[in-house]
């Protein structure tokens, strides 16, 4: 089984009655581990919302998400331990950092490894530091950091756990094209090194090249996709 995360018919209404807003409609998708695939769609298409109930933060109320082959949430009801799930699996890249102001970067990504359940934090904090290239910065404050290398760090912290799944929404927003893509680059890296996928919601077309997989969606469905595995297949 190489399949890190499928989803089956999201379906995701917002409000109700007049002024309910169907944000997911029947979207299906499945991503390989090892993969690094782009989201892209015009704004309100319900890429965030995707992210969200991928992560289980605000699941789907139809349909169904699997991990690794076993159903983690189906129509809404749980089949696992959702918490343990985005701590032990899951890591989040947002479009800001988010650090945390009074910790130094090597002490945000370690508590992450704590929290991950992972021992000899500060090690494994330092190794990804070093391996995202901001080991350099591992005392600085993340006031002291440039938005770069913020966004380095909170993809290290992301990495801490070892993440078999990593969402991102927009994490290169707020940064220049040459800093954009250097991210991106490390997301690529981190999919085929690490083993993870990575699904990475952006709006920037000039790096489209470094994903393996593209998604695009319209009016809450995927309406087109190029490469990798075909959506919508049920693993029957
Ligand atoms: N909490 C909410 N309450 C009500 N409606 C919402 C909520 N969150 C999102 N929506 C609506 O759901 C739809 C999808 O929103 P979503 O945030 O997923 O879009 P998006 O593709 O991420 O857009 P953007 O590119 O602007 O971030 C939009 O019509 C949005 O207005
Ligand atoms: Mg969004």
């Amino acid at each position: 089984m190489t399949e890190a995360v499928r989803a089956i018919g999201l379906h995701k209404t917002y409000g109700r009655g007049a002024s309910a807003v169907v944000a997911l409609d029947d979207v299906n998708l499945a991503l390989r581990t090892g993969t690094v695939a782009a989201l892209l769609g015009p704004s309100g298409s319900g890429k965030s919302t995707l992210i969200k109930a991928l992560g289980v933060v605000s699941p789907a109320e139809r349909g169904e998400v699997l991990f690794e082959g076993r159903t983690v949430i189906k129509d809404g009801v749980p089949f696992a331990d959702l918490t343990k799930l985005r701590r032990q699996h899951l890591g989040f890249v947002f479009q800001k950092a988010n650090l945390t102001s009074f910790l130094t970067a090597r002490e945000n990504v370690e508590i992450a490894c704590d929290l991950g359940g992972k021992a000899d934090g500060r090690r494994r904090a330092r190794e990804l530091l070093a391996y995202l290239g901001v080991i350099n910065r591992e005392h600085s404050y993340p006031e002291m950091l440039s938005g770069g290398e913020q966004q380095r760090v909170a993809i290290a912290r992301a990495l801490a756990n070892e993440p078999s799944l990593i969402l991102a929404d927009e994490p290169t927003a707020a940064l220049d094209s040459v800093r954009s893509r250097t991210v991106m680059e490390l997301f690529r890296k981190v999919a085929h090194e690490r083993g993870a996928a990575v699904l990475v919601v952006t709006h920037d077309h000039r790096a489209l090249d470094v994903f393996d997989v593209i998604y695009e969606m319209e009016d809450g469905r995927i309406a087109a996709h190029a490469g990798g595995t075909a959506p919508g297949a049920s693993p029957g």
